[in-house]
């Protein structure tokens, strides 16, 4: 493989392409027009607020895998169960929503650092904490999540966006208010004998 000169012989053709730093084909917070009969405007509207959803689900599906792997006491088995559940889930509309945002045009969130910055989910320490305590936190990210999701949704119904709306009641709202019910009938408090 040397040129009998000790010079290896190198083909340029062959080499893979390795290109770190072109040019982004669509900048973020930028509209490409597709053909779905939606103004631009509508389009952005939706695609701005998708991408704050897209920030708060990640990290609601982050934190579930964080108390999936970090919870302890006597529960532990069902809520390591639960957790890991409620974390497919959420995945799950992770991909519905920033497909949706990439169908309407828009540029989707992806990476971690860009998310840490936009979620409204306050962050929690990196230790362990106690299942009440996972249980709370859990419960306040849902919350922002559905407040927000309602907004959105009489937004894109006002503004003609069916699609996106659809998505917001069908599967976000729906998805995390069954898991505030899972959740959350864990931290009722229920005597363990039926006396006054
Ligand atoms: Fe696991």
């Amino acid at each position: 493989m040397t040129k009998g000169n000790g010079h290896p012989i190198v083909i340029e053709r062959a080499r893979p392409l390795a290109v770190h730093q072109a040019k982004e084909i669509q900048p973020y917070g930028t509209v490409a027009r597709l053909p779905i009969a939606l103004d631009a405007a509508v389009c952005a509207a939706s695609i701005d607020n998708l991408n704050q959803l897209l920030a708060d689900t990640m990290t609601v599906r982050d934190l579930y895998k964080k108390h999936h792997w970090q919870v302890g006491g006597p529960t532990f088995y069902q809520l390591h169960l639960l957790f890991d559940k409620h974390f497919n889930e959420q995945s799950e509309l992770v991909d519905s929503i920033a497909e949706r945002i990439q169908s309407l045009g828009g540029v989707s969130l992806a990476m971690s650092h860009d998310v840490a910055e936009t979620t409204l989910i306050p962050r929690p320490p990196r230790g362990r904490e106690e299942v009440p305590v996972q249980l709370s936190r859990l419960l306040h990210a849902h919350e922002i999540i559905l407040k927000e999701a309602r907004t959105m949704a009489r937004q894109a119904a006002e503004a003609g966006d069916d699609g996106t709306n659809d998505l917001l009641v069908s599967d976000v709202i729906r998805t995390n208010e069954m898991q505030v019910w899972f959740v959350g009938e864990h931290v009722v408090s229920t005597p363990v004998l039926g006396h006054e």
